[in-house]
């Protein structure tokens, strides 16, 4: 799944700058991220990507929704050797410290403006903070660990945190049990709503009352 997309931040303005700069993506279906995204209603409500990189996904995120209350990046960096996928062993990819500090410098209009915050840390290590366990979220990109055992955590966690209208994107859904964790979210009123290659999308139909 090593596509990279190259986008070219140009214009985004505060206090009279330009930030000119380059964020790369490694995946694919932006376009759907970004369609998904579009015009999407958080209501107050928290966005959130799990596994940032060089944060184009963020980006897509942050630009396209609205009445966003923030958007918090999740990612330990640090270039850690772990486990990728259910069945390879660990190994290390390009995650580094640099890669967190060149993002973080082209975020910065972003977090001069309150609209992004990283939380640099684990997914496991994010979601045993106390200080999270009471945020609610409107949208998320899962695109961290891709084991099926980490993703369906990730997910559980989140849709016991999710909105009335909450969706979920989950990355690379082919090389994890994907049918696994959405059948385990329609038990949180998640159905599937797009499919691409790479990315599928679900949201939350709220049941009506009886
Ligand atoms: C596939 S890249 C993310 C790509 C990014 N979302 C984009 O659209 O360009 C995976 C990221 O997950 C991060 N990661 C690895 N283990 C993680 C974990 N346990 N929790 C959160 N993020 C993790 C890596 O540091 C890496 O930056």
């Amino acid at each position: 799944m090593q596509q990279f997309y190259t986008i070219i931040i140009c214009g985004v303005k505060k206090k009279g700058e330009i930030l000119v700069g380059m964020i790369k993506g490694d995946s694919s279906d932006y376009d759907l991220l970004e369609k998904w995204s579009k015009n999407f209603d958080c209501q107050g409500y928290k966005t959130c990507e799990i596994g940032v990189r060089e944060g184009l996904g963020s980006k897509i995120i942050m630009d396209n929704v609205i009445n966003n209350y923030i958007h918090v990046g999740v990612d330990p960096y640090g270039n850690l050797e772990y486990q990728h996928y259910d069945d390879t062993g660990s190994y290390t990819c390009d995650y580094t410290d640099e890669m967190r500090d060149t993002m973080l410098k082209d975020f910065k209009p972003y977090r001069n403006e309150g609209r992004f915050t990283l939380c640099n840390m684990t997914d496991t290590e994010f979601m045993n903070e106390s200080k999270h366990k009471d945020s609610k979220f409107a949208f998320v990109h899962f695109d961290g660990p891709h084991m099926t055992k980490d993703v369906l955590t990730e997910a559980i966690w989140f849709a016991n945190r999710s909105a009335p209208h909450t969706r979920f994107v989950f990355d690379d859904h082919n090389t994890y049990e994907m049918s696994v964790i959405a059948h385990a979210l329609t038990f949180f009123d998640f159905h599937t709503h797009g499919m691409g290659q790479s990315k599928c999308m679900l949201a939350k139909v709220p049941k009506k009352e009886k």
